[in-house]
Formats: structure tokens, C-alpha cells, sequence
């Protein structure tokens, strides 16, 4: 979208027809979303990784709507102008009716432009349900972290034969059901280019190589903010945690010897007044 206007998927479908790779990024509150938007991301996404990178859970299985749509409102306000997707959490869209009542929450308190969800062939009345009730989603399969246990852990998804067919079965039946983009986790990257060459919406992928039609990352593996998991697929461009970590020790200790505040730091009153509160 031209700058200083709102992102549509008609920009996006444009940008994927064109053949130019999608750049996505999370992000969860006011300065990480304006991060992202100035940087010129194509999606903004409010994860539902909120759960472990911000809010400290061990998966994102315990986040709730409500830590959604605070997060989602948070990042609304922090990019204003960007296509803002935003995760519906375990549980929340275990059937058609609460899924579209959740989907419309995302929207309408949280103003998301769109719904992402996790799973195939399995929440296919649910990604119906939603295009029928006008919410725009993006499906995600290989990896659905929600479901970890159920899968055995984070690990690549679709590395059979049989294991990949399921999974362009499910990729298929989510486009035919609506999805205006899907996300490949963790699949391998031959797989992953299968996918992408057999649908006309753009993949999005994470761990799935470079022939998808776009790329996402969390925000905090790429700056280095996050250190109790790293997954071989996250790219880290900075470390913030630590540059963080030297800034606030800094501060402790000039505290501690009186060095801050200094005089550009502190308010001063007139002598006059000072001297008359003295006597
Ligand atoms: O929650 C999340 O951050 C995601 C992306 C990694 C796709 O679902
Ligand atoms: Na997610």
C-alpha cells in the first residue's frame, strides 16, 4: 500500500501475483507493531506466541481470547495503516458457532483485518463458518504449535510420503474453503515449494524454506529478545536482550554510585523561593 494508507488484501494478492516474496513479522504491543510498520512488513501478526515470548507461559496452549484482543488492540494502535492479522488461541474455535462469535471479537474489539487458525482438513467448517460470516482468515498447518503434544513435539511435519500428501490435502481444502493465505511450519523445503506451486494463495512459510511465497518470523527470535527456545528456523538480526540487559545494569550501577540523575536530569526552583522556604 502506498505509504500513509491502509493495507488491503487486494495490496497483498497484488504483491503475490506479481511474484515479490511477502515479508510478515509478529508483533504484540504499541512499539513493536510501529516497528514493524515502519519497517514496511506486508502483515502484521499478533501471534498467539504472545503466550511465550511476552507473557513467560512454556506454549502457547494456556492463551486466552482476552490476552488476544488486548494484545491485538495494543498492536492496532502501533500500526494503524498495516494489514493486521491476528491468532485465534486453543480453544477458541473448537466449533463453527464460538469460532465465528471469537473471529468476530478479533475484528471488532481488537481490530484485526484478518483470523489466523491452526489445522487442515480438521477445522474446515470452522474456516468456512468464518468466510461465511465475512472474517477473512489464513490457515496454518505442518507444525501447529497449539498442538504439540497431540503431535509429539516440535518437530518437521509432512517428511513422508504419506504424511506429505495429508498435508497438501489439508493445504488444498483450506484454500478451496477460503483462506486468503496459508502458513507451512516446519515442512521440508521440497514440500514446501510442492505446496506453493499447486495453490493460487500465497504461502507463508516458517522453517519451509525459500521457495514460499512469503516468510514469517516472531519478532523476539529476530531481535534476540527471547533465548529459552531457539528453533533452527529463527533468524536473529540483533541482540536487543542483551544490548537491554548491558543498558539496565548500567543504570543500576550509576545509581548506586550517585551518578544518575545528573543536572540535565533535575528541575531547579528560584534562589528566591528556596531562601524563604529556608527561613
Ligand atoms: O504465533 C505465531 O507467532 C505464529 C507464527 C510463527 C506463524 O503463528
Ligand atoms: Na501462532
Amino acid at each position: 500500500a502506498p505509504p500513509g494508507t491502509k493495507a488491503t488484501l487486494r495490496h497483498l494478492r497484488a504483491k503475490y501475483e506479481a511474484g515479490l516474496p511477502l515479508a510478515i513479522v509478529t508483533a504484540y504491543d504499541y512499539p513493536s507493531a510501529q516497528l514493524a510498520e515502519r519497517a514496511g512488513v506486508d502483515v502484521v501478526l499478533v501471534g498467539d506466541s504472545v503466550g511465550m515470548v511476552v507473557l513467560g507461559y512454556d506454549s502457547t496452549t494456556p492463551v486466552t481470547m482476552d490476552e488476544m484482543i488486548h494484545h491485538t488492540k495494543a498492536a492496532r494502535r502501533g500500526a494503524p495503516h498495516s494489514l493486521l492479522v491476528a491468532d485465534l488461541p486453543f480453544g477458541s474455535y473448537l466449533h463453527a458457532h464460538d469460532c465465528v462469535h471469537n473471529g468476530a471479537r478479533l475484528l471488532k474489539e481488537g481490530g484485526a483485518d484478518a483470523v489466523k487458525l491452526e489445522g487442515g482438513r480438521r477445522v474446515l467448517a470452522q474456516v468456512r463458518a468464518l468466510v461465511d460470516a465475512g472474517i477473512a482468515v489464513m490457515g496454518h498447518v505442518g507444525l501447529t504449535p497449539q498442538t504439540h503434544a497431540s503431535l509429539g513435539g516440535y518437530t518437521v511435519q509432512g517428511k513422508t510420503t504419506v504424511a506429505a500428501r495429508e498435508l497438501l490435502a489439508d493445504a488444498r481444502a483450506l484454500e478451496a474453503a477460503g483462506c486468503f493465505s496459508i502458513v507451512l511450519e516446519m515442512v521440508p523445503h521440497k514440500l514446501a515449494a510442492l505446496v506453493t506451486a499447486q495453490l493460487r494463495v500465497p504461502t507463508i512459510g516458517i522453517g519451509a524454506g525459500v521457495s514460499t511465497s512469503g516468510q514469517v518470523q516472531v519478532m523476539h527470535d529476530l531481535l534476540g529478545l527471547y533465548d529459552k527456545f531457539q528453533p533452527k528456523f529463527a533468524a536473529r538480526y540483533a541482540a536487543v536482550g542483551a544490548i537491554s540487559g548491558r543498558a539496565l545494569a548500567e543504570y543500576v550501577a550509576d545509581v548506586a554510585a550517585r551518578r544518575f540523575p545528573g543536572a540535565q536530569h533535575s528541575f531547579a526552583m528560584p534562589d528566591a523561593e528556596l531562601h524563604a522556604l529556608e527561613d
